[in-house]
């Protein structure tokens, strides 16, 4: 492979895109300049008028305004290539799980951090842990301490590393690699730079102004690609330029929202299948060109699925595209996928909110969570770069069971580690309800 080579985050002083210099603006110590009250001074009120209104739904990633000819990272902004012809279909993968290599406790990832004088710290019970310390580098992570973060992202849906601001977009793919084949987005831009096709633009500048018309906040919380025949287990994000405030994303544990439920709930769940579409998404391409990069699928999986290493379940399904339960009448697959969806926005013991810096890296396993985006930061420039390599085909209950292995629920799980006993039964009286403080 050519060496490739990516801006240095010394060049990254008084970064900027388009004439906004205020709000949303990249300083020297390559965090996004705010101030303070979330309101754009008069250049930004001067420039309103350019912004045009994006609804996240239909939204492949553009630059809208003016690029500022100093922005550090330009040759990494998104870009949406003519197309011809159609790539063909993504062949199915041959995809062995790293995290099955991992040693249990991730004894080798934990003395890597330790080593350089670093902290993993829990910011959740079921979801959550940051991994922290100014000489912890993911691109120094071996093959055998990469295995391990496998199985941490795994057990804890999502891991944060801060201050990554040295890793190149080529040992970002490289940690990606790891885990699986990188997967080629259907529609979302690709970086200017033309060697870079399995790498996703994540972007928003002060002209894309979120229509707060289109969504409902439990709508955005997703999973990834997931129309895919074997989409992501982990997403690889990291952010070259943030708001100092705002634009946080959430993750929500489908561990979680499966121990929350009744067994009988439970075990209706896991009888069903739900269809996931990309014709939505591919819809919003035909807006940017008309020949997509692949011909849009739509593919059932498990309403509840069991990761390969865990052998935990996860509910399976989200808003953003899964249309319906197969088998199942419309009115009750409209509602079992309402109830579900507002399970995974209204945990909020089971979710974890990420307050991003420049340079942070999140790595997420789409498997168990799904995450949500926020737009409260406009008109902030927000600048990332997403590697998502390809997982397993979603396995059911009934399959991972069939060799004779028990799939667990995580609550039950963490309930035997701890010696307690749950209630077995509801004693059938009135409970009082809400706080009264
Ligand atoms: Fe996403």
């Amino acid at each position: 492979m050519a060496v490739i080579t990516e801006t240095t985050p010394a060049q990254s002083l008084s970064a900027s895109v388009g004439k906004l210099k205020l709000n949303g603006q990249a300083n020297g110590n390559g965090h996004a300049h705010s101030n303070g009250n979330g309101h754009a001074n008069g250049s930004a009120q001067a420039q309103e008028k350019d912004a045009k209104l994006v609804d996240p739904f239909n939204y492949v990633g553009e630059v809208m305004g003016d690029v500022d000819p100093d922005y550090p990272f330009k040759d990494l902004l998104p870009h949406n290539p003519k197309r011809s012809h159609p790539d063909p279909a993504l062949p199915m993968f041959d995809i062995t799980d790293r995290g099955h290599f991992a040693d249990p406790n991730c004894a080798r990832l934990r003395r890597f951090v330790e080593s350089r004088g670093g902290t993993i710290r829990e910011l959740g019970i079921c979801v959550g842990t940051v991994i922290e310390g100014e000489n912890v580098k993911l691109g120094e992570l071996n093959d055998d301490e990469k295995d391990d973060l496998a199985l941490l992202v795994a057990q804890k849906g999502v891991v944060f590393f801060r201050g990554q601001q040295d890793m190149t977009i080529e040992s970002q793919r490289d940690l990606g690699a790891h885990f699986g084949p990188l997967h080629k987005h259907a529609t979302y831009a690709v970086p200017r730079r033309a060697d870079l096709d399995d790498v996703v633009v994540v972007y928003s500048d002060r002209n894309s102004r979120p229509d707060m018309f289109a969504f409902s906040r439990a709508e955005l919380f997703h999973s990834d690609v997931t129309y895919e025949q074997q989409p992501p287990g982990a997403t690889i994000l990291r952010l070259l330029v943030t708001p100092d405030v705002g634009n946080d994303t959430l993750w929500s544990s489908g561990y979680a929202v499966y121990s929350s439920l009744s067994p009988f709930y439970q075990k209706y769940l896991e009888s069903l299948t739900a269809l996931h579409t990309g014709y939505n998404q591919a819809a919003s391409r035909s807006a940017v060109h008309t020949v997509p990069r692949r011909e849009p699928i739509e593919t059932v999986h498990p309403v509840v699925r069991v990761h390969p290493v865990t052998g935990l379940k996860a509910v399976f399904v989200n808003p953003g595209f899964v249309t319906r339960l197969v088998g199942v009448p419309k009115a009750e697959s409209d509602n079992t996928l309402a109830f579900l969806k507002d399970c995974f926005a209204q945990q909020t013991d089971a979710t974890v909110k990420w307050q991003w810096k420049a340079g942070d890296v999140a790595i997420w396993d789409n498997r168990v969570v799904n995450h949500s985006a926020t737009f409260d930061a406009y008109p902030s420039l927000r600048h990332g770069l997403r590697v998502t390599p390809h997982a397993e085909k979603p396995i059911s209950v009934e399959e991972y069971e069939r060799d004779g292995k028990v799939a667990r629920d995580w609550l039950t799980d963490r309930f035997e580690r701890l010696g307690i006993q749950g209630p077995k039964k509801d004693d059938g009286k009135t409970k009082t309800g809400g706080f009264r403080d």
